[in-house]
């Protein structure tokens, strides 16, 4: 059950003047948790990199209470952006649009665009508001690394690093807001989310989707990425039952994410069921990635998802990307390779 709750105004005084003073807090939006910085500080958007460990050719997202004080931000807000910015703000959309000249350019990672996003979580709004300007906040987590859906990931993530962070309970769609840019005439989506790509071209028609060879440099599009530190795979269910007994019967420990409960019973195995449903799993699937990545298996297998429905696109891009990322040690990879149990 996802549990929506308001901070009280001291701590929202206190967030506030954090930020003012060029710290950083931690708050919960409806997608993942955000690692915030006063968006005009310098000197907070230079610490969100540093303590993120994340290279500053990589552009923030810019959070705002309502579209409002979008022209603070966006030289230019073309057609298709209102339109978009009317049907799905607040919510999981961030749009790329050209940058104002007064962006600072660590927020922009040097480009001449910028990503804004109105998320709708009750506490990002109240802070937002109290705040009264933007919040650059990328994911609350090291570069890399699997987004936090929960404080206390948040806290896992950066110790006591991080001054404040709000609770604001578990975030409802647990995956990163799609985005999408508004550029040069053309509507682009460059991360999907749970804002589908049908739910968009109903509102601007057309939507360009690249393949991922051709995408441009956004550090969400990097194949190693949302990954925990324990090497995944992705195997269809069949496969998967089968690599799980042979795994288990040689006295390897194995993780599992599957959609069904496992057929037989398997001593070494963590096997979570995270269901068939695509909003469920997808709010569930970083914390249950987390639970895997701690339960000591040399290995996560990811069941396959279905395709055929866009709803498991987003699950299934972080998916991919975890596995792309190979691990902490990769070369665990190549043993269970050489061992024979993986395909
Ligand atoms: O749901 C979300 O979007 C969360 C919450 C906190 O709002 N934020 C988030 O931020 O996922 P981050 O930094 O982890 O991912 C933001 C993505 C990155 O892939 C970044 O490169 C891309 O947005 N981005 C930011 N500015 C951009 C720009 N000007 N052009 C293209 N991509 C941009
Ligand atoms: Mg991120």
């Amino acid at each position: 059950m996802v549990r929506v709750v308001r901070a009280t105004q001291s701590e929202i005084d206190t967030a506030v003047q954090t930020l003012r003073n060029g710290e950083l807090v931690a708050f919960p939006t409806e997608t993942v948790y955000g690692l915030g910085a006063h968006a005009g500080h310098p000197g907070a958007l230079r610490r969100v990199f540093e303590l993120k460990r994340r290279p500053t050719t990589h552009p923030l997202i810019v959070h705002i209470d309502s579209p409002r004080f979008l022209t603070r931000w966006a030289r230019e807000v073309p057609v298709a952006a209102t339109m978009l910015a009317e049907r799905f703000w607040p919510g999981p959309l961030t749009l790329v649009l050209p940058r104002a000249e007064s962006v600072n350019s660590l927020v922009t990672g040097g480009q001449d665009t910028v990503a804004v996003r109105v998320p709708a979580h009750p506490m990002a709004q109240q802070l937002l508001t109290a705040f009264g300007g933007g919040i650059a906040a990328p994911s609350a987590n090291r570069y890399g690394h699997v987004s936090p859906t929960r404080a206390e990931h948040v806290r896992d993530e950066f110790g006591q690093s991080v001054p404040v962070i709000l609770d604001g309970g578990e975030c409802k769609v647990g995956l990163e807001s799609t985005i999408v840019a508004c550029l040069e005439g053309t509507v682009r989506l460059l991360r999907p989310g749970s804002v589908t790509l049908s739910q968009l071209q109903r509102v601007v028609g057309e939507v360009v989707v690249d393949s991922p060879a051709d995408a441009p440099r956004v550090p969400g599009s990097q194949r190693a990425h949302y990954a925990p530190s324990t090497p995944v795979t992705i195997v269809p269910i069949d496969v998967l039952e089968k690599m799980v007994a042979s795994m288990s019967d040689s006295g390897v420990k194995v993780a599992v994410l599957a959609m069904r409960p496992p057929l037989g019973t398997y001593p070494l195995v963590t096997w979570i069921n995270a269901g068939q449903r695509p909003d469920t799993y997808s709010h569930t699937l970083y914390a249950h990635l987390r639970t895997l990545d701690k339960s000591g298996g040399a290995r996560i297998l990811v069941q396959e998802l279905p395709t055929g429905d866009e709803r498991w696109d987003a699950a299934r891009d972080r998916l991919q990307r975890a596995a792309a990322a190979g691990g902490e040690d990769s070369a665990e990879h190549h043993d269970a390779l050489a061992i024979g149990v993986l395909p």
